[in-house]
């Protein structure tokens, strides 16, 4: 479930640009596809479309315009127009206005002053809405602190970061950012990370979490624990009751297509759980990280491409 062998293993596949290709021909085509338990599809009316029926069921929905590493600034002007355009589509669909994305997206390794021009180019469209940033490997920690922390100087209060608790510079982080007052996601981390900065066993990693979730509860502002795992769900519930914190000051996030089961049985427990939508088509990355999390999901995967054929 949390195999450094394999999440190397389909990092390393993730990067491949000839898999990336064959997938996006092949993979999102029909609606039995492999990916599609995943991925609500290529299109942002797709994504609206799932978006509706996940608020249906009484859950909150952030959309992800899927796309990472950008290498020019042609492409990272491209992913914001994309994103402006995504912006006009939720207005116009009257749902929820949530997004997260990517700082590489925008063309933080190509230029980090026209990554914040980018950014901001979104948060000034996105009126009403609640812009995070995903954090990426832990060679974007710095970086993506430092942009969030610029727009936050210049008043941007509608956007958030992410935290990840398999690092060991994290509680340092979160200090830094409940500081500042600002909205943080607490994730278990989802890249394949040297030792030297981020815990290579799983007990320490859900430790930490552990930590964190009490420290977001007290000293954070409306945290959200996103995780599939009921063991840091449940740590979060008692936590909660604990330190007397009513179920409308934080929320859990889970991602598309993982647990229903869970998110609906919280939501009748009164918690807010807010489901992580990706679309587009730049889905390969993302979809190679939901596989090394947990092999398990190969053998969905196989089952699904014999099932095409
Ligand atoms: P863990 O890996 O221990 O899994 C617990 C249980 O969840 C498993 O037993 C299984 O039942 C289920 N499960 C977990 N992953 C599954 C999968 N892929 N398929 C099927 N079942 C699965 N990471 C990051 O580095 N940067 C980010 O910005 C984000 N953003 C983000 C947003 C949201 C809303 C979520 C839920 C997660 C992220 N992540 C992330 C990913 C995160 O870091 C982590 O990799 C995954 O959530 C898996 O870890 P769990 O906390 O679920 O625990």
């Amino acid at each position: 479930m949390f195999d450094n062998a394999s999440k190397a293993f389909f990092h390393l596949l993730a990067r491949s640009g000839t898999l990336k290709n064959v997938a996006a021909h092949y993979g999102m085509r029909r609606d039995t596809s492999f990916a599609r338990r995943f991925i609500a599809g290529e299109t942002v009316e797709e994504a609206i479309a799932a978006a509706r029926s996940v608020e249906a069921q009484g859950l909150t929905q952030t959309l992800d315009y899927l796309g990472e590493s950008v290498s020019s600034l042609e492409a990272a002007d491209a992913a914001t127009r994309d994103y402006l355009r995504v912006i006009d589509a939720v207005k116009t669909a009257g749902i929820g206005r949530n997004l997260s994305l990517k700082l590489t997206q925008l063309g933080l390794d190509v230029d980090r002053a026209s990554a914040v021009d980018n950014l901001r180019r979104i948060l000034d469209r996105a009126e009403g809405f609640f812009v995070r940033l995903d954090m990426e490997s832990s060679d974007y920690t710095d970086r993506t602190l430092t942009v969030f922390e610029t727009v936050w100087q210049q008043d941007y209060r509608h956007v958030g970061v992410v935290l990840q608790a398999d690092l060991r510079r994290t509680e340092q982080d979160v200090d830094r950012i409940n500081a500042l007052g600002a909205r943080i996601r607490l994730v278990k981390g989802a890249y394949r990370e040297p030792s030297s900065v981020a815990y290579p066993r799983k007990a320490d990693v859900d430790a930490t979490y552990r930590k964190l979730i009490e420290k977001l509860l007290v000293h954070g502002t409306y945290p959200a624990f996103a995780t599939h795992d009921e063991a840091m769900i449940d740590a979060a519930r008692r936590a909660a009751v604990e330190h007397h914190i009513g179920q409308d000051r934080f929320e859990f996030q889970m991602l598309y297509g993982i647990r229903r089961d869970l998110q609906n049985s919280l939501v009748r427990q009164g918690y807010r759980v807010r489901i992580y939508i990706p679309f587009g088509r730049e889905w390969f990355p993302y979809f190679m990280r939901r596989l090394g999390e947990r092999p398990a999901n190969v053998g969905f995967v196989v089952k699904g491409v014999l099932k095409e054929k």
